[in-house]
């Protein structure tokens, strides 16, 4: 794992994520991996004009598809690179029958890997996003895998330079240690906490509570 490290910045940034595969795919998910999953990745045009939400590490998309129904008039866009999460995803939101994507999450797009590709390539640039969701991220609890965390204060900077006026990075996290470590990243950049309260968000992972924590807690960030 200490040798997957991810070059195509320019800098070396490490793995952030587990596994790429899990078990093998159904023929309809590698269908839909091969066929729909080229015609629904984000491209930066979309942008111009419609507001856009962003998922980072949707694992499985319920909360995903969640966001693509609540926020008809937005893009959301999710970037995950566990195969077995996008087809799952790619699964929900279509007919069973045709395979053809459900009216409700026309609106949704997938970026199959590494989010920090997408937010570091020249067209992305100028997009802007009003919600960038990061639900438990993965908290590398051993110390000698801390760097390894995504939430450090250089992807937190980046982060809030697509954010919009007033827009918002909404974490969740059921491992308390990583969520205080962020608050320590936070010193090294120019985002504010607006909100530590919120709904608790029943995603595949946080029902796990792999970190036996009694509840999540939530970080709202913004620029403002
Ligand atoms: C612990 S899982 C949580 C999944 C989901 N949010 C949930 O709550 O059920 C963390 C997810 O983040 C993804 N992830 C980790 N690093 C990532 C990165 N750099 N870009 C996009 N996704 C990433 C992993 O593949 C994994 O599916």
């Amino acid at each position: 794992m200490e040798k997957q490290e991810l070059k195509h910045f320019g800098t070396k940034e490490l793995r952030t994520f587990g596994r790429r595969h899990g078990k093998k795919l159904s023929n309809r998910k590698q269908w839909l991996m091969e066929n729909l999953l080229p015609k629904i990745t984000p491209k930066s045009d979309v942008y111009s004009t419609k507001p856009a939400i962003l998922e980072i590490g949707f694992g499985n998309g319920e909360h995903l598809r969640d966001l693509a129904i609540n926020n008809p008039d937005n893009i959301v866009i999710g970037a995950e690179p566990f195969a077995n999460g996008v087809a799952a995803l790619l699964s929900a939101i279509t007919n069973e029958s045709d395979n053809t994507l459900l009216n409700e999450y026309k609106n949704i797009r997938i970026y199959p890997d590494d989010v920090r590709i997408l937010l570091h390539s020249p067209e992305f640039k100028s997009v802007k996003f009003s919600q960038i969701w990061v639900l438990h991220p993965d908290p590398w609890p051993k110390a000698r895998h801390e760097k390894r965390r995504l939430l450090n204060h250089e992807f937190l900077n980046l982060l809030s330079a697509y954010l919009t006026q007033n827009g918002e990075i909404i974490i969740g996290t059921d491992h308390w240690e990583y969520y205080d470590w962020i608050i320590e990243q936070l010193k090294q950049t120019n985002l504010k906490i607006k909100s530590t309260t919120l709904d608790t968000i029943q995603t595949r992972y946080q029902l796990k509570n792999k970190a036996g924590t009694s509840n999540p807690k939530y970080l709202v960030l913004s620029n403002d």
